[in-house]
């Protein structure tokens, strides 16, 4: 069967490797300004066919290579994961200063958290070429959450208990909300900074 992304998928993938290497430099950068790591890993993932088939039926569209190109913005998927709350604000904003990289949109999820508790920064970022791809930062409590709830969410529909389940995973996600600022308190004070 031919790939959804017809003639892009190698400009996708020469896009998922630069932004790779070039997050790999800032990450080693980070490290020497700050004389710590502040970036606990990266993921990078490409979009799979059945996802963007999946996310053309829902907007209606027809998945020529084109049309998927141009209207889905997370086909190149990084997540950049950081320890501590102070140091999501360092990489993000050592993303907007990537070279060659246009930043096309931010979304606070982090200020403001989804009402079902998601917490995270989106940025919707071009390389030269054009193509598209979306990079989150969080923490690792953001993280865990987010991966927790995506496991037990995905897919399932959920009959009995709804409004428990999604007023405990809101609880889970504030807890680990004041965790962060407990953990970045505790950190500011080893620093002697408090
Ligand atoms: P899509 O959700 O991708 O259709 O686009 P959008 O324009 O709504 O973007 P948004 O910034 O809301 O979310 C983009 C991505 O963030 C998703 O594909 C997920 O990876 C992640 N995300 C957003 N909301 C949630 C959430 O409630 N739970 C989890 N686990 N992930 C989320
Ligand atoms: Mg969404």
């Amino acid at each position: 069967m031919e790939n959804v992304y017809g003639e892009h998928y190698g400009r996708l993938i020469a896009l998922q490797e630069e932004l790779q290497s070039k997050i790999a430099l800032m990450d080693q950068e980070l490290e020497r300004e700050n004389d710590s790591r502040l970036i606990d890993h990266v993921m990078v993932r490409l979009k799979s066919e059945e996802s963007v088939l999946e996310k053309c039926a829902k907007r209606g569209l027809t998945p020529t290579p084109d049309v998927i190109v141009t209207n889905i913005h997370d086909i190149v998927g990084i997540r950049i994961v950081s320890t501590f709350l102070d140091d999501t604000l360092k990489v993000i904003d050592a993303v907007r200063r990537l070279p060659s990289i246009t930043i096309v949109e931010e979304k606070d999820y982090i200020s403001n958290a989804k009402p079902n508790g998601y917490r995270s920064y989106h940025m919707i970022v071009r390389n030269e070429e054009g193509y598209l791809a979306e990079i989150q930062i969080r923490t690792i409590s953001m993280d865990t959450w987010a991966a927790l709830e995506h496991d037990i969410k995905y897919k399932k529909d959920i009959k009995a208990n709804k409004e428990l389940i999604t007023s405990e995973l809101k609880r889970c996600a504030d807890e680990l909300a004041s965790t962060d600022i407990s953990m970045q308190t505790i950190r500011n004070m080893i620093n002697g900074q408090i």
